[in-house]
């Protein structure tokens, strides 16, 4: 049996044993009482339950004392404003430890929230681990959502404080991020108290009395805080992620399940060494920047790049390489989707050849299916291995990936691989039978989940059920559909709801749909994600207008493009919308979105048979065309 083999044997058939044993890895202040607690089952689980510890201590502390005080624990390489900056150990845990001082003499303690809104800096992940540094429970929100989504979040979360930026910087915008906080604080009124801004000199911030403090100044005259001791069990942070509907689910993460488990991934999955340059291409607001450009680098002491840049036009397709090269990155992980948009700038690969990359072994993908056209070019031109690797911001660490740490196997395209330890993946039916293999079904994982995956979903234990655990008792339904082969390869071949994935970046037609019948003039709508080359999917919106509407056409698209914009964010993507006579339902009134879907990728689409009118198919694949879908590309 492979070593690979016997550690996913061992974590499956003796979990407590496993993790107890991988536990060792980290500093606990107290140790548990039980390395699972079951006492809640069959649907609740917790890990490493009566042990005390601090996540800050662990990533930050421990090394910065421990002989890596100098050693880089942050590269911050930002090709959008030229600047570049290195942060050692000791130097990130003095900035953290007075962070940590300005959130408590702003009154934030122990289990209070702090909405995190910040650009790529160094500041963001200086703010993250102070709050795990004083137990408080960070929420980031992704830069590219604007007020409206900020406002949801405060509202589910009740965060004390804002830790902001005066702004993001996209390429040739500036995101000024006031007037977005602004606008969520007026939607929710009455939450937050304090505001601390880093101002940065590419735009202002005017501070309101009382409310807003300057991160420079609070900093400066804060005393630095120590790491407290929080239960293992306790939230470390919530990370709002799409589902069906315009309320996001806000993801917990424990404190010491989530280190256990990433500190690990690290070397057995990443075959990543402490002391080498880990880089992460994604954006802290995301759960691969919470875990892998934050925390589980540093808990694994090695130094972790900070981009603030586009794969692209930042200032060129040759930004990855040269960033590569520039650091010293051994692992680098991003999203197939920047590898479409280098390999349409400079197809033949040819900016790689500028640089040394003498040192990099290892690109991992993940984020949305890598298709094997892009594996391919990256295969070819990088001449490392290639690992894409499936998870999610539930789980929090892959789920499945080839480990090249432990036993490398072939690589099979359109596969993640292989379930990693602590992950009972099944493919199964509706009878929670295990399908045979290479059949397609709903991708679900064997209750316990291990640790650092979500306990459950904030203030919201039942919604955790119902999203998750009701469907397939016993299992906790990934929301993917697929199949294993053989070999155990796991194949992810499509979501089971309506979420989309836009670069990358998971969205909800729900939630968009909501903001589209909003408007006066629109009495019914649908939205789909059809594919893209570039984007994997981008959402297509229809719109039923109401009877006696007098306004154009152009005019409503215009508008609903406008409110997703405004509402959600420039992240949604939302650009394309056609007005349909009538939209195509089950005779029960279920609007066939994924019949629109097929339609728009140009798939053969059978009418189903519970539809109510077969013909009205016909209407939808003319508008598609008008609009141009299915799509050339
Ligand atoms: N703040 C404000 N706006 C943001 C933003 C942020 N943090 N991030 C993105 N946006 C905006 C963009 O400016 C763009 O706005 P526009 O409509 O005015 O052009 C819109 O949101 C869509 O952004 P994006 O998805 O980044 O598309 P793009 O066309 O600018 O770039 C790619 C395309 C492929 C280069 C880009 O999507 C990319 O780098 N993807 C990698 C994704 C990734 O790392 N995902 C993480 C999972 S591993
Ligand atoms: P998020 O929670 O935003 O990370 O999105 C998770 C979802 O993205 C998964 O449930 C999948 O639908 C999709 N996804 C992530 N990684 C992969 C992958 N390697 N292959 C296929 N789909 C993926």
């Amino acid at each position: 049996m492979s070593q690979l083999d016997e550690i996913y044997r061992r974590s499956l058939e003796e979990p407590e044993a496993f993790w107890a044993e991988v536990a060792s890895d980290i500093d606990w202040i107290k140790p548990w009482s039980s390395v699972l607690d079951r006492s809640r089952a069959p649907n609740f689980y917790r890990w490493f339950a009566g042990a005390q510890c601090n996540t800050c201590y662990n990533a930050v502390d421990r090394h910065a004392d421990g002989g890596r005080g100098n050693q880089a624990a942050i590269i911050y390489d930002s090709p959008i404003t030229g600047r570049k900056k290195t942060v050692t150990y000791s130097e990130l845990k003095e900035q953290v430890a007075r962070c940590a001082g300005a959130m408590t003499a702003l009154g934030v303690t122990k289990g209070d929230r702090v909405i995190i809104y910040m650009p790529m800096i160094v500041e963001a992940v200086v703010a993250m681990l102070a709050c795990a540094r004083i137990g408080a429970v960070h929420s980031v929100v992704f830069g590219g959502f604007a007020s409206n989504e900020l406002a949801t979040r405060i509202k589910d979360c009740r965060p004390k404080a804002i830790l902001t930026a005066s702004c993001g910087l996209e390429p040739g915008r500036i995101v000024a991020y006031q007037k977005l906080i602004e606008g969520a604080l007026a939607l929710a009124p009455d939450i937050v108290e304090s505001v601390l801004v880093f101002k940065r000199e590419e735009a202002p911030w005017d501070l309101k009395s009382g409310r807003d403090h300057d991160w420079d100044e609070a900093l400066a005259a804060a005393a630095p805080a120590d790491c407290v001791p929080v239960e293992a069990t306790d939230p470390l942070y919530i990370l709002y992620t799409s589902g069906t509907t315009g309320q996001p689910k806000g993801v917990v993460r424990d404190n010491g399940g989530h280190m256990v488990a990433l500190k690990w991934s690290m070397k057995a999955i990443y075959g990543v060494d402490p002391g080498e340059v880990f880089w992460a291409g994604s954006d802290v607001g995301w759960v691969v920047g919470h875990s892998y450009i934050v925390y589980a680098p540093l808990l694994h002491g090695c130094t972790t790049v900070l981009f603030e840049g586009k794969p692209v036009g930042t200032p060129d397709a040759g930004t990855f390489w040269r960033v590569i090269a520039d650091h010293g990155v051994t692992t680098f992980f991003t999203a197939p989707t920047a590898f479409r948009a280098i390999k349409k700038e400079d197809p033949k690969g040819e900016l790689i050849g500028k640089y040394d990359l003498s040192k990099f072994r290892t690109l991992f993908l993940a984020g949305e299916r890598c298709d094997t056209d892009t594996l391919a070019w990256a295969q070819e031109k990088l001449k490392v291995p290639v690992i894409d690797h499936w998870w999610q911001t539930e789980t929090g660490w892959p789920v499945a990936a080839n480990c090249m740490g432990l036993t490398p196997l072939p690589v099979k395209p359109g596969s993640p691989t292989r379930a990693v330890a602590g992950y009972n993946v099944q493919v199964i039916d509706d009878a929670l039978k295990e399908l045979p293999r290479g059949e397609m079904g709903a991708i679900c994982i064997k209750l316990p989940l291990p640790p650092g995956c979500l306990p459950t979903l904030w203030n919201a234990d039942q919604r955790y059920l119902d999203s998750y655990l009701v469907d397939y008792p016993g299992f906790y339904k990934t929301g993917d559909a697929g199949y294993m082969d053989e070999d155990g390869y796991l194949y992810i071949m499509s979501r089971i709801d309506d979420v989309i994935n836009v670069a990358g970046h998971r969205l909800s037609t729900g939630a968009m749909e909501e903001i589209l019948s909003c408007h006066p003039d629109v009495a019914e709508c649908a939205v789909i994600g059809a594919a893209d080359a570039l984007k994997g999917q981008l959402p297509v919106g229809f719109l039923v207008l109401k009877s006696g509407v007098t306004r154009s056409e152009d005019e409503i698209i215009k508008d609903v493009i406008a409110m997703v914009r405004d509402q959600i964010g420039p992240v949604a993507a939302f650009k394309t919308a056609t007005v349909v006579k009538r939209l195509p339902k089950t005779r029960s009134g279920k609007i066939l979105r994924r019949s629109m879907s097929s339609l728009a990728d140009g798939l053969e689409t059978k009418a189903p048979a519970t539809i109510d009118d077969p013909a009205i198919l016909d209407e939808i694949s003319e508008s598609l065309s008008k609009i141009g879908y299915p799509s050339k590309g």
